[in-house]
């Protein structure tokens, strides 16, 4: 599925961060340092057997980056997402040998005199590690992280004990009206030194970069990455066709597969990770053709440019779509 390098990991420790939250930690088996990563670093467990085996999920690393013991991750369980983290909560405990990828990271700070970080739930983890990053290198910047109550909220203690407290900003769904997120003030005065990142569910995502965009904020000034990509409506999809630049072959996609799975049961397979849309790993090059874009990476001036497509979940507009590949 993919050629992603892994490694086989322990769960050195699982504990609750918070209600339906769960964090473990990851070291090597034989004590050694783990490959460096950058905040905003994200890695694929290979989720174990029974239903879910063979399912691969992306998790953003939370802890500190400039640490080697370990790898900290922390799941939201969620009994309507498919098979992930109800497989991470139930079937991973403390002891276990999982095996993972090396990081990757999508989400990499930039430099900015001045750096915003939206969380939205269980998107705080990718944030918590590039806060950290910020207050260990004295920046300027501030966390401000939206979840339903209190007893939701991962790391909180953690984050008022830290360096990162002066920064940080808590806003509870449930609590008084005055602490609430107020995103326009929060976003507003937008310039080239100020850079926002974002993570959360979908819905706040939105949220956030519409109140951005409409308050001035440049497109590639705003950083996001979703948790997990919105359910897509496919009742509507139909067959089209794939041809391979190289080769000239030409490929019968149905109406119920995507491309990715209909080119590797012909032997060619291209690099994937999520195979949801979210991680940029599947990126590859259009041809010819009108593309039904589906994916959470690529930004709307891209799509629009119908240059590039995210095989795992875009489909094809027109009969044909012609790959470099
Ligand atoms: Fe992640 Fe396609 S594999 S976007």
């Amino acid at each position: 599925m993919t050629a992603q390098e892994t490694l086989q990991v322990r769960v050195v420790k699982k504990q609750t961060e918070a209600e339906g939250i769960a964090s473990y930690e990851l070291a090597r088996l034989d004590g050694a340092a783990l490959p460096p990563f950058s905040a905003g670093s994200h890695i694929d467990v290979h989720l174990p057997g029974g239903q879910s085996g063979g399912l691969v999920r992306q998790y953003s690393l939370c802890n500190a980056s400039h640490e080697s013991h370990r790898y900290r991750i922390a799941v939201l369980r969620d009994p309507a997402s498919p098979g992930g983290s109800v497989a991470m909560h139930d079937s991973v405990h403390e002891g276990d040998v999982i095996t993972i990828s090396t990081p990757r990271n999508h989400f990499a700070l930039h430099p900015a005199q001045r750096t915003l970080l939206l969380a939205g739930g269980i998107g705080v983890t990718p944030l918590l590690c590039m806060a950290d990053r910020l207050a260990r290198t004295g920046a300027d910047f501030a966390l401000h992280y939206c979840t339903r109550s209190a007893e939701r909220t991962a790391f909180a203690a953690e984050i008022a004990a830290s360096a990162i407290a002066p920064h940080a900003h808590f806003h509870f769904d449930a609590g008084a009206p005055e602490q609430k997120l107020d995103t326009a003030t929060v976003l507003a005065a937008p310039s080239p030194d100020k850079r926002l990142y974002v993570c959360g569910p979908a819905g706040f995502i939105d949220h956030v970069v519409t109140t951005a965009k409409a308050l001035g904020w440049a497109q590639d000034h705003i950083h996001l990455e979703y948790f997990g990509a919105p359910a897509q409506d496919t009742s509507g999809d139909q067959g089209f066709e794939v041809r391979i630049a190289s080769t000239g072959k030409v490929y019968p996609i149905a109406p119920d597969v995507s491309v990715v799975e209909a080119l590797r049961k012909e032997g060619i397979d291209i690099l994937t990770s999520c195979e949801q849309g979210v991680c940029g790993t599947c990126l590859t090059r259009v041809l010819e053709g009108e593309v039904d874009h589906r994916d959470m990476y690529l930004t709307d001036e891209e799509k629009a440019a119908n240059e590039q497509f995210m095989p795992c979940c875009s489909r094809a507009r027109s009969k044909l779509l012609v790959l470099d590949l």
